[in-house]
């Protein structure tokens, strides 16, 4: 049976929650990455250090009760105006080297993020963060018309990235084809691409009947920008790393008139990358698709951690713990040996 074995992949974007939910999902990234980048909108966010060094305590702790002790959680801090040279510091005395920038009211959990992006108090915190070598990733949107919001984000990245040529920027979640050359432009500037971006497009989410279980932010977009997604991610391109975006919302709240935003993928991640890479001849890139780059652009330890997937199928299940995972139901030819 063919078989391939990942040495340490990363999951450089990824929604647990907290409580409940976290307990439920955390065996799915946790059993199959060495360590994932997790995010911290939170219905409490996650804006200082104290609560930082707590959810990653409560994350650890959810994995020892799966019995799972070989994974590591890589906790973001959000950015807010309050953020000083102390906090920042201790952050990274911790080990706390990621920002997350969300502008405010861009997607779920996004109240507290930042109004004025190029507003003088958070460019002190940006000249700060660059000093102390830290990484900031960007939830890239507008609040403009809906298919254009990432474009029209473009202006901000430029200005970042020119102004702080020492600070690694990481565009999140790349949905648009136009925000390739973009991030191939500047030097400090990264990118994380979804499973969801490189495999669906608008039809899956509106072509039929209207499925919630596929509305997320920046929303699934059009065939040509799938496909040169796809071809980014299947080149390996070296500015570019693996971060899903799994993002667990209870089925009510997806299938409710307020449709909450996010797809769940973990349960599927690296057979459903696999089968991708697979199908396209190029089995040999995943690796550093989903490890090699990430430990490059976030200057990550590689861990002895090591997932081997075998050619076997797999059928999603239609819903865990209330969830309804990314191709519910559907069967997939690889899975986790
Ligand atoms: O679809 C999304 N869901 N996009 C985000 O940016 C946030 C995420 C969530 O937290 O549910
Ligand atoms: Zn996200």
């Amino acid at each position: 049976m063919e078989t391939l074995t990942l040495n340490s992949p990363f999951d450089m974007h990824l929604h647990l929650r907290d409580g409940e939910m976290l307990e439920n999902v955390i065996k799915y990234t946790a059993q199959n990455f060495a360590s994932a980048l997790v995010m911290p909108n939170l219905q409490t966010p996650i804006v200082n250090v104290d609560l930082a060094i707590a959810y990653k305590q409560r994350i650890l702790q959810a994995c020892k009760m799966q019995g799972i002790e070989n994974f590591m959680p890589l906790i973001s801090l959000y950015l807010t105006p309050s953020l000083d040279k102390a906090e920042l510091t201790r952050a990274k005395e911790m080990g706390i080297f990621i920002l997350k920038l969300y502008p405010k009211g861009a997607t779920t959990g996004s109240e507290s993020g930042v109004k004025e992006i190029l507003d003088s108090r958070v460019l002190e915190i940006l000249e700060i963060a660059q000093s102390l070598g830290m990484v900031l990733s960007i939830h890239g949107e507008s609040n403009g018309f809906v298919m254009e919001r990432e474009v029209e984000f473009h202006p901000v990245f430029e200005a970042l990235a020119k102004n702080f040529p020492k600070l690694r920027i990481i565009f999140e979640h790349l949905s648009d084809h136009r925000s390739i050359a973009l991030v191939e432009k500047y030097e400090n500037l990264f990118a994380t691409l979804t499973l969801h971006h490189i495999l669906l497009s608008l039809d899956n989410v509106v072509g039929g009947m209207l499925n919630p279980h596929y509305f997320c932010k920046p929303i699934l977009k059009t065939k040509k920008d799938q496909e040169a997604l796809l071809q980014v991610a299947l080149s390996a391109h070296s500015k570019f790393s693996f971060g899903s975006d799994s993002a667990p919302h209870l089925r009510s709240a997806k299938e409710s008139s307020k449709g909450a935003a996010g797809i769940f993928s973990a349960p599927i991640l690296l057979p459903l990358l696999a089968q991708t890479f697979a199908s396209k001849n190029v089995l040999e890139k995943l690796e550093s698709f989903v490890s090699h780059n990430a430990h490059k652009i976030y200057q990550l330890p590689l861990s002895q951690k090591s997932v081997k997937l075998c050619k076997k199928p797999m059928t999603i299940p239609q819903e865990c713990y209330g969830v309804v995972p990314m191709l519910a139901g559907e069967t997939l030819e690889w899975s986790v040996a």
